[in-house]
């Protein structure tokens, strides 16, 4: 490759990534579009682009460290020229149909595109707990591999665009839901004057305990036929309806337990009371 790696975009995480190049030896060039953030970096080694058209022109390969889609191509879109053959890798968060559409249309124009998805926060960038998901140009990807792997630990998800932010995307989804709940048992229990950081360290202990039955849920889903025999949606009927009824008592809101009592009783209404509630997956799907 050639001799520098240009870096568009120094916020939070694109300064971080930067000063991890620069660590780790590498030669960068660096775009902000507020001129003032690339300063230190140049201070500590980078060289400055005063346009992205210079910083597409200084390196064979363009990590893009933008806020958004719509930021990515504003400043993508008007330098095909400067682009053309170079490898770009889209660390920006995006959604998989956004990834695609850059995909599309870094092929259509000769630029080799890498769509990728960062599972960490700045401060990991370079450990081997900061997770990078990778997806798209697969000869590209590995072009850049040796480079790509001083930011944390990469993982390429496969050829197609999308499918390292579907990963991010999916498993964001269940941090947040996770989270959702922490946010109900806190509410039940502060009715009674139960501290949060109490009802947090307990609700760590029973997730804890929980999270191995959710391989044994999917391996349910896996073999398609909900009928091991196990939790029923019947029975997970009646377990949502007390969850609600008991924070409604406390004068909580049942709001994010209402969708699954939804869902259950959908799956009934059409004669799946007796089978595995996982089957509640089914009613995910849009038509
Ligand atoms: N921070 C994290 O923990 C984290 C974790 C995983 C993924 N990410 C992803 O990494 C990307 C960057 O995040 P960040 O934390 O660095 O965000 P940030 O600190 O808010 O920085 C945003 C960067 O985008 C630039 N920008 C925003 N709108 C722009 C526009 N219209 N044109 C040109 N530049 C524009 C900003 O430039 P100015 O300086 O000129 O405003 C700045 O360089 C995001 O997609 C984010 O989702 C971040």
């Amino acid at each position: 490759m050639g001799s520098s790696t240009s870096i568009l975009g120094l916020g939070a995480m694109g300064s971080a990534i930067a000063a991890r190049l620069r660590e780790t030896g590498h030669a960068t060039t660096v775009w902000n579009r507020t001129a003032a953030k690339a300063a230190p970096h140049v201070a500590a080694g980078s060289k400055g682009a005063a346009t992205v058209a210079e910083a597409a022109a200084a390196s064979d390969v363009i990590l893009v460290v933008l806020l958004d889609h719509a930021s990515v191509r504003e400043h993508l879109d008007p330098h095909i020229a400067e682009l053309k053959g170079k490898v770009v890798v889209n660390l920006v968060t995006t959604t998989p149909d956004q990834a695609r559409e850059t995909a599309a249309w870094a092929a259509d124009h000769g630029i080799r595109y890498v769509d990728g998805a960062i599972m960490a926060v700045p401060s990991m960038i370079g450990e081997p707990h900061a997770r990078l998901l990778y997806s798209g140009d697969e000869h590209a990807y590995n072009t850049v591999l040796p480079l790509l792997e001083t930011l944390g630990t990469a993982e390429y998800t496969g050829k197609d665009p999308g499918l390292a932010s579907l990963k991010d995307m999916a498993l964001l989804a269940a941090m947040d839901l996770m989270f959702l709940g922490y946010v109900q048992a806190i509410a039940m229990m502060r009715t009674t004057g139960t501290p949060a950081v109490q009802t947090a360290g307990e609700v760590e202990a029973w997730l804890a305990a929980m999270l191995p039955h959710g391989r044994e849920l999917a391996a349910i889903v896996d073999q398609g036929t909900y009928d091991t025999g196990g939790q029923s949606v019947d029975f997970d009927r009646f377990g949502i309806q007390s969850l609600i009824t008991a924070s409604r008592e406390q004068g909580i809101s049942a709001q994010f337990l209402e969708p699954h009592q939804k869902l259950l009783e959908e799956l009934a209404a059409t004669g799946h009371g007796d089978s595995d509630w996982i089957r509640i997956i089914e009613r995910l799907t849009i038509h």
